[in-house]
């Protein structure tokens, strides 16, 4: 058992994997007369005390939405700041997290700097052996890219006769995609008042439960989580069935 606002909830409905589209910190730092970078800013603290309390109320796997293939369109300084940010989180990360997590970095790697590839590589392996909760960052992260990867991936084991064309499968597909191993995202949270996907996790979603709220992520609390949490065990999840 666990207690989330004042309520009590078996530990084992949970949800065991939670993704996040970390959204609205422009919207934080323009409400506030500040520059979009102090939002990012602001953010990216949010994200460390939500990886904190998702690690202490039990949660297996946490995926955030940290940089999309689509955030390489927006301004330079914009992008820059970002990747400062990300760059300083990974430096800091294998000391600075809770010594249970494990990291890994999903997305486009080969679209990083040098520098940013090496730091997030390094982390994955510093910190392969942990088995606590698996924290998922996705950066320069596209679905509808890692569906192709993962079918390119395929399509070159058929070409080697590796595989046949029938063993194409959804296990053997779920299997080349950035999240091999791991169970889809039970619940799926989008702040900001935003209710799109955004091209994150497409094949993963497919069963997710989605809770929106307009809450700005900079200001996004762990009672916010817990909210989510909560409205996630109340629902009745069907998988197709009746
Ligand atoms: C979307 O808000 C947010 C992003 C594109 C970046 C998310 C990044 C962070 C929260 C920092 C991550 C840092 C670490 C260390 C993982 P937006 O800028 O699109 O907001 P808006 O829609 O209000 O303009």
């Amino acid at each position: 058992m666990i207690h989330l606002r004042k309520k009590t909830v078996d530990m084992a409905c949970l949800p065991k994997h939670i993704a996040i589209i970390m959204d609205g910190n422009g919207r934080w730092a323009k409400k506030r007369g500040l520059p979009r970078s102090a939002g990012h800013t602001r953010g990216a603290e949010t994200f460390k005390k939500i990886v904190r309390y998702c690690g202490e109320i039990g949660i297996s796997y946490l995926t955030v939405y940290a940089f999309s293939t689509e955030n390489w369109n927006r301004p330079r300084e914009e992008v820059d700041n970002l990747m400062h940010l990300l760059e300083e989180y990974l430096d800091k990360a294998g000391t600075e997290l809770d010594s249970r997590v494990r990291v890994r970095i999903i997305g486009e790697k080969e679209m990083l700097s040098p520098i940013l590839r090496e730091k997030a590589i390094k982390l994955e392996e510093d910190t392969k052996e942990r088995t606590g909760m698996v924290l998922n960052i996705a950066l320069s992260y596209g679905g509808r890219q890692e569906i192709l990867h993962a079918t390119r991936a395929l399509a070159e084991k058929v070409e080697r006769g590796e595989m046949k064309p029938c063993d194409i499968t959804e296990e053997t597909l779920s299997a080349e995609l950035y999240t091999a191993g791991q169970p889809d995202p039970d619940l799926i949270i989008r702040p900001s008042g935003e209710k799109r996907l955004s091209n994150f996790l497409l094949w993963q979603a497919a069963y997710a439960e989605f809770w929106y709220s307009d809450i700005l992520w900079p200001s996004f609390k762990s009672v916010h989580l817990a909210e989510a949490i909560a409205a996630f065990t109340r629902r009745e999840r069907r998988f197709g069935g009746v």
